[in-house]
């Protein structure tokens, strides 16, 4: 893909792409935000480094993909409730995204990308790992694909594998939870989306938030979604982006799953994250 303006760094063959020598804190031409888009299109996920934002400013360029949602289990920032910091202290042992996920799949309308910037971050450690789910979708063999035309999954908040969500925030963590009693929140969606940019098809499974197949038993179900997200993370699916203080990522949650690498015991690891609205799963 050619770009004019923008000089585009691929992190690996699957995914992922850091942008040189752009300042996201001012107004973006629209040629400059167009060029963005497209690159966010064509890697799945785009990251900057040496960055400066406040939140007013991240919220800005946020706003460029579209408006912006709320979580609705952590507390926003006094300034901008739409952000809220990721953070992990010292003492801290309960890790944000700590497992291969899509955000807030057990929405009626999950998120169409999330933005992380960081503020603060280990000297080394606290990677965020992504995979490409539509290369992955890609690489089934045809049975499987026609097997998993028109399966519908049941998404769930409630964490049931880990404990839960309420027992993990009530692990020592900095940050502060809330809506708790909503855990239960769920979805039902195709386990084989269609971006709406693209028209490319991409698996959406997840261990943690995919909890059965509709109109199947939980013993037919469970191995299923075993092996597509196990399929999903295969090495090849993959890149891992490592931060610097300064450094904002933007991944499409409509092809892609993420996960947090917890790997900076007794360091400090703190981001700001804002969620851009997507539309129902097709
Ligand atoms: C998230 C998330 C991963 C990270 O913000 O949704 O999973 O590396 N974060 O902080
Ligand atoms: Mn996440």
């Amino acid at each position: 893909m050619g770009y004019q303006t923008l000089d585009v760094e691929p992190c690996s063959g699957a995914m992922g792409a850091v942008i040189h020598g752009v300042d996201l804190s001012g107004d973006l031409s629209n040629q400059a935000f167009d060029e963005i888009h497209q690159a966010f299109l064509d890697h799945k996920a785009i990251f900057f480094h040496h960055q400066e934002l406040d939140p007013h400013q991240q919220i800005a360029f946020a706003r460029r993909f579209g408006p912006l949602s709320i979580y609705p289990f952590i507390e926003g920032l006094p300034e901008a409730p739409e952000a809220f910091e990721i953070l992990k202290t010292e003492s801290d042992e309960r890790n944000f995204g700590g497992a291969w996920h899509s955000d807030m799949s057990f929405a009626t309308t999950p998120p169409l990308g999330t933005m992380l910037y960081a503020q603060e971050v280990p000297e080394a450690g606290g990677d965020t790992m992504f995979c490409n789910t539509a290369l992955a979708y890609n690489a089934l063999s045809d049975g499987m694909k026609d097997m998993l035309d028109g399966l519908v999954g049941i998404y769930s908040a409630a964490l049931k594998g880990s404990g839960g969500r309420a027992a993990a925030f009530k692990s020592a963590t900095a940050m502060t939870a809330k809506n708790m009693d909503q855990v239960e929140m769920g979805a039902e969606h195709p386990i084989v989306r269609t971006h709406p940019a693209t028209g490319r098809k991409a698996l959406y499974v997840g261990k943690g938030h995919t909890v059965g197949l509709k109109d199947m038993t939980e013993a037919e179900s469970r191995p299923l979604i075993d092996f597509l997200a196990d399929h999903c993370v295969r090495p090849e699916f993959t890149c891992r982006f490592r931060w610097q203080a300064g450094s904002l990522a933007l991944w499409d949650n409509r092809c892609t799953m993420h996960f947090a690498v917890d790997d900076y015991p007794g360091q400090r690891r703190r981001m700001r994250r804002l969620t851009i609205e997507g539309d129902k799963p097709f």
